[in-house]
């Protein structure tokens, strides 16, 4: 089990699905924490269930991101971990986000200031601190739809392919720093939002893709958060981790045949 005893780390989007069971999981394992997200009252909350500061973050405005570090310095005297789960996920943009022929570049430019522009500049401000320290560790939060083609989510899909690459530039540029930086790509998670959301035709559609009998659940997310970022995870920089029940590993023609087999 990943000990992250007297860590001090900056979670953003800790209010969110996937955020909270992390941040629960990580302040299990010992971690000071800063609950940052947009959203401040659900960050208030998740601070007072779990234990932690929460801060209210806009990953769309660097003094908020800078102020955000700033906080988690002053008040733990080191950044150890930075884990950028945030993302924008608004109803009103997903339906709008569908593919390039239609696309609004208001869409566009959104989906990347938040989820691309917001993660890097949250890199860019722990790089400072944590090269002082001669230590840290960074997870970025991806999807598995920013490795493959679908029919949805074009600008979030790219916008997590972005990300997938800033990982590789800052582990590559940080590494000897003593730095790490990894991704983790979820597919989809069964989140409170995602269970109410998303229909269970939907659901039923992606779990046959996946090589599990079931679909993940957040901590199953928070698991590997907790692993990379502690010093178990001491030599395993620059990548990402895939967490989707296998659904990205196979051949396309999975699902149809797994079906065809069984008519027998
Ligand atoms: N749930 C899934 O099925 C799934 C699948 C693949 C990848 N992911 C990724 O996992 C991460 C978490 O997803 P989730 O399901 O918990 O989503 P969520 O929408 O429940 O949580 C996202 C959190 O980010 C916060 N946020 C949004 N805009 C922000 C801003 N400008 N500044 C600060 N915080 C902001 C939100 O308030 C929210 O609390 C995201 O990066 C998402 O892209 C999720």
């Amino acid at each position: 089990m990943a000990d992250l005893s007297g860590k001090s780390v900056i979670v953003t989007g800790a209010a969110g699905g996937i955020g909270a069971p992390t941040a629960a999981l990580l302040a299990e394992r010992g971690a000071k924490l800063l609950i940052a997200d947009v959203d401040i009252a659900g960050a208030e909350t998740v601070a007072r269930t779990v234990g932690g500061i929460a801060f209210h973050l806009d990953l769309a405005e660097e003094p908020s991101i800078a102020t955000m570090v700033k906080t988690a310095l002053d008040r733990f005297g080191r950044v150890d971990a930075l884990c950028n789960i945030a993302a924008d996920q608004s109803p009103e943009l997903y339906p709008r986000d569908r593919d390039i022929e239609t696309m609004e570049a208001e869409v566009w430019d959104r989906t990347f200031r938040i989820n691309a522009r917001g993660t890097m500049l949250a890199c860019k401000h722990v790089l400072g601190p944590m090269k002082g320290q001669g230590a840290g560790a960074i997870v970025n939060m991806a999807s598995n739809l920013g490795l493959q083609g679908s029919l949805i989510q074009s600008a979030y899909a790219a916008s997590k392919a972005a990300i997938i690459q800033l990982t590789r530039s800052i582990a590559a540029s940080h590494g000897k720093s003593g730095i790490r930086c990894n991704t983790v790509s979820p597919g989809l998670t069964l989140t409170r939002s995602v269970r109410t959301t998303i229909p269970r035709e939907i659901r039923e559609i992606v779990e046959a893709d996946a090589l599990t009998p079931y679909l993940g659940d957040p901590r199953d997310i928070a698991y590997m958060v907790a692993f990379l970022i502690s010093d178990e995870a001491r030599y395993i920089t620059g990548e990402n981790f895939v967490v989707d029940g296998g659904t990205a590993s196979h051949m396309p023609s999975y699902a149809p045949m797994r079906a065809l087999f069984a008519k027998g």
